[in-house]
């Protein structure tokens, strides 16, 4: 767009360092408690270790997440396009105030659960992924990032909506999470409905989910044993989902 300057002016030309135009790209972070490391038994005595991603794992997380663009089963492809996409927008700094939580078995990567906080008040789940099937892992690694925004970050509300079937009964059924009414209100993962925990819901009830779901309940006590076997992230050499 061009217009004509109302003043007389004696430069017409304006340069920026694009250092001067980050700041107005970026957006201005949150002060974030870190996660602080966990682990739960699985149903299958596996034990899983969940702890924050980090930046510089962005992308070995990408290189094997860009993978699951090409499973043509239940929904994968589109939460695999999403993720890469979520994950490139937090190590390229596009997304506001997100967390990556990974979940590893010896070291494995098994699962993944990001979020990001819209506001100090609303915090979003973004996407579960479980990368090893049939011990809904996906449920603990959904609970933990619930946990983490409504315990850690103090968040008064958590929202969420689903692609899959699978995802739907994990987290709207199985938690019987309410949701807000559409079209009014749209989730920002493609305008579909908003589901919610409110902090309320999440003291009175779904704090206790994974004894009720999974039988077992995260442990934030690590011991140096399990954090050694995990030291070094691997990711799987095959999709087997
Ligand atoms: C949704 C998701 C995270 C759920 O995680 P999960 O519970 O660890 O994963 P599964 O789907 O393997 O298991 C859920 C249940 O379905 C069964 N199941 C369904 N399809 C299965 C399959 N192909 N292989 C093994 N188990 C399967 C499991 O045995 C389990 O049964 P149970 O409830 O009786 O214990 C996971 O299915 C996933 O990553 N899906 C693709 C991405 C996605 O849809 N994410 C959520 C977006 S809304």
């Amino acid at each position: 767009m061009r217009l004509e300057p109302p003043c007389k002016v004696t430069r017409d030309k304006l340069t920026f360092d694009v250092a001067e135009i980050e700041p107005l790209l970026q957006a201005f972070p949150l002060d974030m408690e870190p996660w602080p490391e966990a682990m739960i038994t699985l149903k299958d005595g596996r034990v899983l270790y969940i702890r924050e991603a980090k930046i510089e794992e962005a992308p070995v997380l990408l290189s094997y997440v860009k993978k699951m663009l090409d499973v043509d089963h239940d929904f994968y492809d589109i939460v695999g396009a999403r993720v890469y996409a979520e994950i490139l927008g937090w190590y390229r700094k596009r997304l506001k105030d997100p967390f990556t939580l990974i979940g590893l078995i010896d070291g494995q990567l098994a699962g993944l659960g990001n979020g990001r906080m819209f506001s100090k008040d609303i915090a979003v789940s973004l996407h579960t992924m479980t990368f090893s099937r049939g011990v809904r892992m996906g449920w603990v690694m959904y609970y933990a990032k619930t946990y983490y925004a409504l315990e850690i970050l103090g968040a008064s509300e958590w929202w969420s909506t689903f692609e899959s079937y699978n995802g739907w009964r994990m987290a709207g059924v199985e938690m019987a999470q309410p949701q807000y009414p559409w079209p009014t209100m749209q989730h920002e993962l493609g305008g579909s409905p908003i589901y919610y925990v409110s902090k309320n819901y999440w003291n009175k009830v779904i704090k206790q989910y994974l004894r009720t779901m999974i039988g077992s309940d995260l442990i934030f006590d690590v011991p140096e044993e399990v954090k050694q076997k995990n030291r070094t992230l691997i990711v799987p050499s095959d999709v087997t989902v």
